[in-house]
C-alpha cells in the first residue's frame, strides 16, 4: 500500500502489517487473470439461487470482486440479508427533499451490526491459514461477531479483549452468550488494541480487527448492496461514523476497483462522521490539513497529533461508545478513501448524535448511538450547504438499535438521577425527542383515561 515500499505478499501468509515498512497490508487483485464481470447486473442472477448459501450471502455474491479464495471455501452464517430504507421523516429532520435520504441498514446482519461483512471475509482467510484462535480488541460489535462466527461455524476458539466498562450491555451479552473467551481489560479500545496485537504475536492467534485487511474486502460489499438497492445508481453521498475508520477505508476501496473496473461511471462523495470526543481524523483533516498525497501522508503531523495527545493524557469519551476512538487504525486508508471520493469528515457532540438516533428510531427500524452519527453528520453538511436538499444520500446504519438500551432508555427516561447519570455527565442535557413513558396505577379506570389522554 506504501508506494516506497511496494512489498507484495501471499495470501497464504498471517500478516496485519509489511514487515518491510510496518504499513497496512491491502488486498490486491489481478483483474486480468481473474475476469471480472463486465455489468453490475451480471450480479442479479443471484437473486434466483437463493438455495446456494454463497448466492444467499450478501457478501458472497459479490464474490467476484472480493475473489481472494475460492468461492466454495469462503465462511457465510447468512450475512448481509440487510436493507436500504427510504426514509422521508428523517430526511425532514436533516433538511432534505423527501425521496432523497436512503438509510442502510446494516444492523440486520445475524451479530447486528456491519462488522458481519467483514467477518466473514476474515473468517475465510483465518480458516485457509489453519488459525484455531481469533482474537479481537473491540469496543464491542466486532467481538459479538467474531464470537457468532466461532459459534456457528465451531471452526475456531474466540478471545476478545475490551476495555472494561467501555462496552454497551447488548454487545457484552452476546460476546458472553456465544461463549468467547472474554478478556476485561482496565483501560479503552486503545489500550486493548495495542494488547491484542502484542499478545497474538507472541501466542499465534489470528487478529480479526480492520487492521486485516480481508475485513475490509468483506466490508466493500455494503457498497454493492447500496449499489444493487439504488438499480446500480450511484448516489450522491455515502455517510459513515469513523471509529477504526475500517468502513470507511473499505468503501473507498470498493469504488476505486468499480472505477478501475469501468462498472461505475463515477465515484459518491464520502463524508465521515467522528463524535466529538473522538476526533482524531477531524483534527487532521479539516484542521491539520492532513492528506493522501499520493500515499504519502505527512507523518510529522500525525505524530505530533498522537504526542500532544498523550502529553495531554487524553482519552476518547463519547457515548457512542463503538466509536470511542482516539488512535484510528486504518488513518492512512481513510485518507485514501477520501481522495477518492472527494471526501469531507465532520464531528458531531452527543446531544447531536442522541437527538439523531431518535428521529430514527421515531422514522425506521432504529440504530445504536454510533449509528446515529451518520444522520446527525448529514444534518451538519445539509445546514451548511455542503450537501444540497436535493442530492440523493445514502447514510450507513451501522449497528442494530437494541445493542446499546442503556444509552435509549436514558434518553426517553423520566428518571432525572439516570438521565444526569448516563447522559448529563456526557453534556447531554435536552431529550428533545424523548418519548416518555406513561406511570399509572394498577387500576382499569386510571389505565384507560390514561390512554385517552396520550394516545
Ligand atoms: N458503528 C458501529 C456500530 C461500530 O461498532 C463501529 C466500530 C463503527 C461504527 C466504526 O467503524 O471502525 O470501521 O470506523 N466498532 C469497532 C468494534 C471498533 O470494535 O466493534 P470503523
Amino acid at each position: 500500500m506504501a508506494p516506497d515500499c511496494g512489498a507484495t505478499f501471499g495470501t497464504e501468509e498471517i500478516l496485519v502489517a509489511c514487515p518491510r515498512c510496518g504499513a497496512l497490508l491491502e488486498v490486491a487483485y489481478d483483474w486480468d487473470r481473474i475476469a471480472p464481470p463486465r455489468s453490475l447486473r451480471d450480479f442479479e442472477a443471484h437473486w434466483s439461487r437463493r438455495g446456494d448459501p454463497h448466492s444467499f450471502s450478501g457478501v458472497w455474491r459479490f464474490h467476484a470482486l472480493l475473489p481472494f479464495a475460492a468461492r466454495e471455501d469462503c465462511v457465510t452464517i447468512g450475512e448481509g440479508q440487510t436493507l436500504l430504507q427510504r426514509s422521508d421523516q428523517v430526511a425532514q429532520y436533516v433538511g432534505l427533499k423527501p425521496g432523497r435520504l436512503f438509510l442502510q441498514y446494516e444492523g440486520m446482519n445475524p451479530s447486528g451490526s456491519f462488522k458481519d461483512n467483514g467477518m466473514s471475509a476474515a473468517f475465510t482467510h483465518a480458516r485457509l491459514t489453519g488459525a484455531q484462535r481469533a482474537a479481537c480488541a473491540s469496543t464491542g460489535n466486532t467481538s459479538a461477531s467474531l464470537a457468532l462466527y466461532c459459534a456457528v461455524t465451531r471452526l475456531m476458539r474466540a478471545v476478545i479483549f475490551v476495555g472494561s466498562g467501555k462496552i454497551a450491555y447488548g454487545k457484552l451479552s452476546q460476546a458472553l452468550d456465544y461463549g468467547a473467551l472474554t478478556v476485561q481489560i482496565a483501560g479503552d479500545f486503545d489500550d486493548a488494541m495495542r494488547r491484542v496485537k502484542e499478545v497474538s504475536q507472541t501466542l499465534g492467534i489470528y487478529v480479526v480487527n480492520s487492521v486485516n485487511p480481508f475485513r475490509l474486502e468483506g466490508q466493500k460489499t455494503i457498497m454493492f448492496r447500496v449499489l444493487e438497492a439504488l438499480g446500480w445508481e450511484v448516489p450522491d453521498w455515502i455517510i459513515v461514523p469513523g471509529g477504526n475508520l475500517g468502513n470507511s477505508s473499505a468503501f473507498g476501496k470498493a469504488f476505486r476497483e468499480l472505477l478501475e473496473l469501468g462498472l461505475i461511471p463515477r465515484a459518491p462523495r464520502l463524508a465521515v462522521i467522528n463524535a466529538a470526543g473522538a476526533d482524531t481524523l477531524y483534527n487532521l483533516f479539516e484542521n491539520g490539513g492532513l492528506r493522501w498525497n499520493g500515499g504519502r501522508p505527512n507523518p510529522e503531523l500525525i505524530r505530533a497529533y498522537y504526542d500532544d495527545m498523550d502529553r495531554r493524557r487524553l482519552r476518547a469519551e463519547t457515548i457512542a461508545s463503538a466509536i470511542e476512538i482516539n488512535r484510528p487504525v486504518n488513518l492512512t486508508k481513510c485518507l485514501h478513501a477520501l481522495d477518492t471520493c472527494r471526501g469531507v469528515v465532520r464531528e458531531v457532540t452527543d446531544q447531536e448524535i442522541l437527538d439523531a438516533k431518535a428521529q430514527v428510531g421515531a422514522g425506521g427500524l432504529g440504530c445504536e448511538p454510533a449509528s446515529a452519527a451518520s444522520v446527525a453528520g448529514l444534518k451538519r453538511l445539509a445546514a451548511e450547504g455542503v450537501v444540497g436538499p436535493d442530492e440523493r444520500v445514502v447514510c450507513i446504519l451501522t449497528g442494530h438499535q437494541l445493542k446499546d438500551p442503556t444509552a435509549t432508555v436514558a434518553y426517553h427516561t423520566t428518571d432525572q438521577e439516570m438521565f444526569d447519570k448516563v447522559l448529563g455527565s456526557r453534556g447531554v442535557h435536552r431529550a428533545t425527542f424523548a418519548n416518555r413513558a406513561v406511570s399509572v396505577a394498577n387500576d382499569l379506570n386510571e389505565i384507560i383515561r390514561a390512554i385517552e389522554l396520550y394516545g
